[in-house]
């Protein structure tokens, strides 16, 4: 332990290891991208174009699967802003129910509702000449798409329940996981809002995409995750590293660094115990790219088969969305997706070829599929 050294936050270890534990700073741009790890062509291609609008005050939209670092990016936007003094403020639009999404963004007068008892300074106002970071901006319910449309051209807008119109000063950065051009497309998503947030468009590759980026991040995660518990570990065994090169990772980053979490809490000696069982199904790389069918049918098996093991226990620490490294609603809107429902007890019928264990939720367990056909 002696011999790690921390420097904000980041590890290093001696040159002399036989596998040498490293973090890695991307570097495009002096320390401009502290906390950033990765030195593969598509993340440096997306870290360039943060670098290229950041000190504009342009609209940003971040797109990329669940897990990939938009909000890291969105942040790193901020910082390289000249508001990097000023609050950088976060909503996300898929977490606050809709009913009270109006009145987070833009605040509410007193009275203005039952239950309205006081003021409500809404985040537009508090960004002011800040960044507002609109995460998941494709679950704006329809109604609240004009209000935020009129704030984006004209930084203008009443608190609810109020008549004097506020004006600010705000740099919006907004993030969605969603095929935004296919919401429009299906009319869930007003065509004039689109083209008013999608200004400046910056994608991030799952990692899939980018094995070339794993080994730096695991290396990262591992020093952040042993000085954090007082590890001290030095090895990592080429066969994990592999497999974890290999895998898919349908949660992304996310689930990286929620599996070495995981990896270094089971390591008492100075080799990492990846826990492989985790790495080693590779549900996506049995599917050609484009078969999508195919790839939601791999996807719902794996994440089947994490709802099994967690009984169904879908947040917390230790729930199904931490395993995969996503956040709940995340989880919980793919599973409506993919048509996943928690098996019921009474429901079980014995697909055929399956032996029910006890004829209860054990034994709609063994049979994985059962239950997801809902
Ligand atoms: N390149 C990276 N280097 C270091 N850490 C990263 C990187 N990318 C992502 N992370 C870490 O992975 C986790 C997920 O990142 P982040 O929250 O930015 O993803 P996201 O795309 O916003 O996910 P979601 O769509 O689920 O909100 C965070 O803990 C973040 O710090
Ligand atoms: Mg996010």
């Amino acid at each position: 332990m002696d011999r790690q050294v921390e420097h904000d936050g980041i590890w290093e270890a001696p040159e002399s290891m036989d596998e040498v534990l490293h973090s890695e700073s991307t570097s495009v741009g002096e320390n401009a991208f502290r906390g950033i790890v990765g030195k593969g062509a598509a993340l440096r291609d997306a870290l360039r174009q943060v670098e290229v609008v950041a000190p504009t005050d342009a609209t940003v939209l971040v797109l990329g699967e669940t897990g990939t670092g938009k909000e890291l990016l969105a942040r790193a936007i901020h910082d390289q802003s000249d508001r990097r003094e000023r609050p950088f403020v976060k909503i996300n639009c898929a977490t606050i129910p809709s009913a009270l999404l109006e009145s987070e963004l833009f605040g509410h007068e007193r009275g203005a509702f039952t239950n309205a008892v006081a003021q409500k300074i809404g985040r537009f106002e508090l960004a002011n000449r800040g960044t507002l970071f609109l995460d998941e901006v494709g679950e704006l319910p329809m109604e609240l798409q004009p209000k935020l449309l009129r704030v984006l051209q004209d930084w203008e807008f009443e608190r609810l329940g109020g008549t004097r119109t506020i004006k600010v000063d705000v740099r919006v950065v907004a993030a969605t996981n969603r095929d935004l051009a296919q919401m429009v497309r299906e009319r869930r998503f007003r065509d004039d809002l689109y083209y008013r947030v999608n200004v400046f468009p910056i994608q991030v590759a799952p990692l899939r995409e980018r094995p070339e980026d794993i080994e730096a991040l695991v290396h990262y995660f591992v020093g952040r995750f042993a000085a954090r518990m007082k590890r001290y570990i030095e090895r990592i065994p080429a066969a994990s590293m592999e497999a974890m090169r290999r895998y898919s990772w349908p949660g992304n980053v996310r689930e990286l660094e929620n599996l070495i979490e995981r990896a270094v809490i089971l390591s008492p000696g100075p080799t990492l115990e990846v826990p492989l069982a985790d790495v080693e199904r590779r549900p996506a790389d049995c599917a050609g790219d484009d078969d999508t069918e195919s790839l939601d049918r791999l996807r719902r098996m794996h994440v089947l088969r994490i709802l099994n093991e967690t009984n169904w226990m879908v947040g917390g620490r230790r729930g199904a969305a931490a395993r995969l490294g996503m956040h709940r609603t995340t989880l919980q809107s793919m599973m409506k997706r993919l048509g996943l429902a928690r098996p019921r007890e009474d429901a079980f019928r014995a697909p055929p070829g399956c032996v029910p264990r006890t004829g209860s939720r054990a034994a709609a367990r063994s049979c994985s599929t059962h239950g997801a056909n809902a």
